[in-house]
């Protein structure tokens, strides 16, 4: 397939097709209509709903049926009054949902499945400016407004760009994922002018590349890429974007240029590890598998995820602190537990290790050290190497997993992990492992390992 019947085919599959857009809208008006029914019930006149995020630009994906719709309040409101009375509107609009649930953002929001459709339910105040907001969900209106006013014409650029940063696994903003928002994605295109300028800019990207577009010269970020909202200059668009998502993407970016394929907007599908496969994989690297597993937190992802990493880290970092340093690792969670892997050089380490002293001229520290080795024997005398004095010592944690089950309670965790194992984890070694038997589980170890994975 050549550059151009790519993309043609590629929009085949995730343009909308007329029928599905006004399915979309009229699903919307219906939604709208009940919270300006509801907000009028309860002799509010100056509440309304409104469209915005994708659907309302006409960049959404085929298939994808997400709503956002908002209840503005005039800015007077208070923040109590806003909570209590937005959420009693998005209630009474989602009691004709097949289903509903309350979820929390910096303000609770109503997430409701109607038919196919999922639609968020946002209560938020109607400010002035972006600058002016007073919840981050008021900013939403007016990105609505940036797009609007400059998107015509330029939908299927942003289809484009969505769905192959889909297939590049760097699409989203949540805290699991660290990519580039559906705002960010129309905004480049916005820049740009097209997909493919998109790719040819991205291919000259380093960290600190800034995108200004209103030119507000605002450069007080320190994010791999910062694009200055044009809405609210104080805020960087990319702010979520992880340094590895900015690199997956220029990669991604500068392959296609290369050596376009339809395969590139489309992720690949880890097999799942079989069993010999892990023992083959392990056996050839010859390395120490690690992992902690406990009950998984039931929180949403943007909760938990956060958490997850940090426990990652605090693991990381324990165990470079006793020597073990970490080569590869990673985080799961399924439905019912969590785990973090760790790949180690040794899982094992002598039972001596060297203690460092002050150096001999240091007179006071010098002498207590030396005091204190003499009476309380290492497993050498105190010698002196590169001025210092130095004694060997017992190693207090000479296997890796016994330093997690003893040391792990030490960690910061986040409050819901540490909740979690506080009332217990295990610490698996080696093939062990295989004990976590999820499908997902699987799929996970062929990308730790960076296997190749199937289409
Ligand atoms: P959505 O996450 O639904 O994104 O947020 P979207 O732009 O509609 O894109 P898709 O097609 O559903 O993936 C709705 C709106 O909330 C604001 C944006 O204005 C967005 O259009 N938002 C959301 C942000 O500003 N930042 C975010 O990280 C997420
Ligand atoms: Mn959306
Ligand atoms: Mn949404």
């Amino acid at each position: 397939m050549n550059k151009s019947n790519i993309l043609t085919e590629i929009l085949g599959r995730i343009k909308p097709t007329m029928d599905e857009q006004q399915k979309m809208q009229k699903v919307a008006d219906h939604i709208i209509s009940l919270v300006d029914k509801v907000a009028v019930g309860l002799g509010l006149t100056d509440v309304s709903g409104t469209l915005v995020g994708s659907a309302a630009r006409g960049t959404w994906i085929s298939g994808e049926h997400d709503l956002d719709i908002f209840i503005t309040f005039p800015e007077e409101t208070s923040n109590e009054e806003l909570k209590n009375v937005g959420l009693r509107i998005a209630r009474q609009v989602a009691a004709n949902a097949d289903r509903f649930e309350e979820r929390y953002a910096e303000h609770p929001y109503i997430h409701a499945n109607f038919n196919d459709f999922e639609v968020d339910l946002v209560p938020c105040f109607r400010v002035g400016s972006a600058a002016q907001i007073k919840s981050a969900v008021d900013r939403t209106p007016f990105h609505n407004q940036f797009i609007l006013e400059r998107i015509k014409g330029l939908e299927d650029e942003v289809l484009l760009l969505k769905q192959f940063m889909k297939g590049a696994s760097v699409y989203g903003s949540d805290l699991r994922t660290g990519g580039f928002s559906g705002y960010l994605a129309e905004l480049l295109i916005i820049q740009h002018g097209s997909f493919i300028q998109v790719l040819g800019a991205a291919n000259t990207w380093k960290p600190g590349t800034i995108i200004d577009i209103m030119e507000h010269g605002n450069k007080q970020h320190n994010d791999p890429l910062v694009v200055v909202d044009p809405t609210d200059p104080a805020r960087n668009v990319a702010a979520a974007l992880t340094l590895n998502r900015f690199a997956e993407f220029i990669d991604r970016a500068r392959q296609y240029l290369d050596s376009p394929a339809f395969e590139q907007f489309f992720s690949s599908l880890a097999a799942p590890l079989s069993d010999a496969e892990f023992d083959i994989i392990t056996g050839k690297r010859g390395t120490s598998l690690v992992a902690v597993v406990f009950d998984r937190p039931d929180v949403v992802e943007d909760v938990l995820y956060p958490q997850l990493f940090m426990l990652h880290s605090s693991l990381t970092d324990l165990l470079s602190r006793h020597k073990f340093p970490v080569m590869n690792s990673d985080v799961w969670a399924g439905n019912g537990e969590a785990v973090v892997v760790l790949e180690m050089e040794v899982q094992h380490l002598p039972p001596v290790k060297k203690h460092l002293g002050p150096p001999v001229w240091e007179g006071a520290h010098a002498g207590s050290f030396k005091q204190k080795y003499l009476q309380n024997k290492g497993l050498s005398e105190v010698y002196i190497e590169k001025g210092r004095y130095v004694v060997d010592v017992q190693r207090k944690y000479t296997d890796a997993a016994e330093l997690l089950r003893n040391e792990l309670h030490t960690c910061r965790l986040g409050k819901h992990v540490g909740e979690n194992i506080k009332s217990g984890f295990k610490v698996l070694h080696g093939r062990e492992l295989l004990e976590v038997d999820y499908q997902s589980f699987r799929e996970f170890l062929t990308g730790f390992f960076h296997q190749n994975v199937n289409q």
